[in-house]
């Protein structure tokens, strides 16, 4: 149980991206409604933040990726179907959605990036403090980092990050930061913050991934922070603005599983990291221990 009162924090959830990586699947579907087994990875999303007590949450949509909100609408004529045919399983795995907390939405009218997606939660959180989950990624909620993350910014006050180790070649394609250790072993102090940085001019190899805690004045930097790399206005160079102006940040550095599903070998690699663990899959755990022994012999 998280010492502060969970409950009152709000999630903003940016999902109006346009998925350039998942390219033509996302022409016409939105990432976040592909299948993880058989929940879409939003599901996932908003499941972990229901599992860190989080009941209010404004989802940032934008063109094509209304359907996203569906998910989370109850249906009555499917429920009544399955009513009728006494499949009460599936009743509640279809019911379960709309129960997890109330889903807010607003509408990104142009994709210019996160720090621009989140500048539309501003009315939403009402001057509070609040969390940030990228839609495309997710960690088991028993891992319990939001709710880590959450306490983390009550004693601060600032901006709290989610930081992951990965290999130096990889970190060009993240937020990566310069940190100092703290007295807490996996919580250190952040000193620098660089988006998408040269791979030899990296601060470091710990990358940001998409979990954040705001104070709500990151709203007064995300208006002054004009387009960055990619010509988007990057969440990363607002918090950066307000690190330079004295606002603490830190970092919760991760060490359990992060499942990025925003790109086509991530997205298999988490249905088949997350099948493994399905008491319902065994079968499918049969083949593949199979197939891989077969390819290994080939
Ligand atoms: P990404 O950097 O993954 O961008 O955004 P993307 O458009 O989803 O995917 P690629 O890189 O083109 O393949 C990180 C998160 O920020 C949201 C995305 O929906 C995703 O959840 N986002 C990004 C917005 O909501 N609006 C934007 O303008 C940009």
């Amino acid at each position: 149980m998280s010492a502060v009162d969970t409950t009152r924090i709000k999630a903003v959830i940016p999902a109006a991206g346009i998925a350039t990586r998942f390219l033509p699947a996302t022409k016409a579907v939105p990432k976040e409604l592909f299948p993880v087994i058989d929940r879409p990875v939003l599901q996932h999303v908003v499941e972990e933040a229901a599992g860190a007590d989080i009941r209010d949450i404004l989802l940032v949509t934008g063109r094509g990726k209304t359907s996203m909100v569906d998910h989370f609408d109850r249906r009555p004529d499917l429920e009544q179907r399955l009513i009728d045919r006494g499949n009460t399983a599936r009743l509640s795995a279809i019911m379960e959605p709309a129960d997890l907390a109330e889903i807010y939405t607003c509408r990104q009218a142009e994709p210019l990036g996160l720090g621009h997606a989140v500048s539309y939660a501003e009315s939403h959180v009402q001057g509070e403090p609040f969390a940030v989950l990228l839609a495309d990624e997710f960690t088991d909620p028993n891992d319990k980092l939001l709710s880590r993350m959450i306490d983390l910014q009550a004693q601060t006050g600032g901006i709290v990050l989610a930081l992951l180790e990965v290999p130096r070649d990889e970190v060009n394609r993240y937020g990566v930061a310069a940190i100092e250790q703290t007295d807490e072993t996996d919580v250190v102090r952040v000193t620098e913050l660089v988006e998408k940085p040269e791979i030899d001019e990296a601060p470091s190899n710990l990358i940001l991934i998409g979990r954040y805690i705001l104070p709500s004045a990151i709203f007064d930097a995300i208006r002054v922070t004009g387009p960055g790399k990619g010509g988007e206005i990057q969440l990363t160079d607002a918090m950066a603005r307000m690190l330079a102006d004295g606002t603490p940040v830190h970092g919760i550095v991760f060490r359990g599983t992060r499942h990025d599903t925003g790109e086509p070998g991530g997205y298999l690699r988490t249905i088949v990291e997350l099948a493994m663990q399905r008491d319902d899959l065994t079968s499918f755990k049969e083949w593949l221990t199979n197939f891989v022994a077969q390819q290994g012999e080939g």
